[in-house]
């Protein structure tokens, strides 16, 4: 992501240390950070905190000596985007009714970025007719709201109000920085092993991690299209903002993308799906027997072959991964032409660094025109982020 800037205002509300913490993730992914605090929110937190975090001067008083003439005007003209957390119910109120009495509440009048609220209060007084009401008003102005978590308040009851972990203010925050050029665009993307049963107690699985279809997925929602993640067991939490779905085996899994992907544009099929299944799953605990055991697989469906097969006329982008040990470029070349995809994405599973469990990847591209492009050794997310720029060029080309 190019360098951005956002202006993070801290309201007089508990959740104010939440702040302290959003403010190091800014900074670690990258973001210019400068935080405007209301004077309560210092009672609760000290400036010098932000300041440590952010390396910028903190402002809390508008008449302070060391401030620019026009900084009330000009932060929030300069950034990127204006978040607000915790937002106080007078702070809203405040917002909804235009009121800008100190240096947060002007800057926030004056700014020109998107604005992204996150409210953190009791709940009645969440609840309440008039804040609810405040929240509309600005909410139709154009505020983006992060609904409260639900759950334990520093007041002692339990109920809407909590200020959303800083992770998940960051990951808006990320969708918000990033551009909506994939707005419209739907997606099916498959991600992690598929587990076949032996018996109650064992199952046949691969090492996939699910981490490069988590990937895609996420950075496509980022980018604002709409995804639908089919998923075998992993270990990873499901993006925000995606249509999730859980399964174990390939027969589970060709059921749910066969049931979605009537109205998608993009399917990527970044699973790695057990090409073979046991013939029985026993119906108890296989026991010992002997000292050799014959186990008899059959085929499972391949869902990417009869997502080819089944290509109707429009548009429709497929896309398959190969995960080989050798031969990488005619295996994946043959299962392209097999399978009637439009783009295969080829990994050498065999490196200690690329693939299977690890959070880098190296890809080479096949295209259907026989053309080939290389991506080095990066981090999943950027293999994520080129490939979607590729899908989305293919898109806009109408191939
Ligand atoms: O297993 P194989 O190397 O053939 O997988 C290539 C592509 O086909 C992958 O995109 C994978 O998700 C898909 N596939 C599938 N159903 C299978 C096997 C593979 O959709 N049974």
């Amino acid at each position: 992501m190019e360098k951005k800037s956002v202006i993070l205002g801290v309201t007089g509300g508990i959740a104010a240390y939440k702040a302290a913490e959003l403010v190091r993730l800014l900074v670690k992914a990258g973001v210019e950070t400068k935080v405007a605090m209301t004077q309560n929110a210092t009672k609760f937190i000290s400036p010098l905190t932000f300041e440590a975090l952010s390396g910028n001067k903190v402002v809390s008083d508008m008449w302070d000596a060391g401030n620019a003439a026009m900084d009330h005007v000009h932060w929030g003209q300069e950034a990127d985007l204006v978040i607000v957390a915790p937002a106080t119910a007078d702070f809203i109120a405040k917002m909804a009714h235009g009121l800008g009495d100190d240096f947060l509440s002007t800057m926030v009048l004056a700014a020109s970025a998107r604005i992204l609220l996150c409210p953190a209060m009791n709940s009645r007084m969440l609840l309440n007719p008039m804040t609810q009401a405040n929240l509309g008003t600005l909410r139709k102005h154009g505020y983006i709201v992060m609904e409260p978590g639900d759950g334990g308040l520093a007041c002692g009851t339990d109920g809407p109000g909590r200020l959303p972990e800083p992770e998940d203010i960051m990951e808006e925050v990320r969708k918000l920085l990033s551009p909506q050029d994939l707005a419209g665009l739907r997606f099916l993307v498959t991600a992690g092993p598929t587990i076949e049963p032996l018996d109650p107690v064992r199952y046949m699985t691969n090492r996939s991690s699910g981490r490069m279809g988590y990937a895609i997925a996420r950075g496509a929602r980022m980018r604002g299209g709409d995804v639908i993640l089919v998923s075998g067991p992993t270990q990873l939490v499901p993006p925000r903002g995606v249509v999730f779905e859980s399964v174990n085996t390939a027969e589970e899994m060709r059921r749910v993308v066969l049931d979605r992907c009537g109205s998608v544009d993009v399917i990527i099929k970044a699973a790695a799906v057990l090409d073979y299944r046991p013939k029985e799953k026993a119906p108890q605990k296989m026991k010992r027997k002997g000292d050799r055991q014959t186990l008899e697989l059959i085929e499972n469906p391949d869902i990417l072959a009869e997502l080819g097969r089944d290509r109707v006329s429009g548009r429709r982008i497929l896309v398959g991964f190969a995960a080989e040990t050798e031969d990488l470029l005619a295996n994946a070349k043959g299962k392209l032409q097999r399978k009637n995809l439009d783009m295969i994405v080829a990994n050498d599973v065999s490196r200690h660094d690329a693939g299977f469990e690890v959070d880098t990847n190296s890809v080479k591209i096949l295209y259907r025109d026989g053309r080939m492009e290389e991506l080095g050794l990066m981090p999943k997310e950027s293999v994520a982020a080129g490939l979607l720029d590729r899908i989305k060029e293919m898109w806009e080309k109408g191939t």
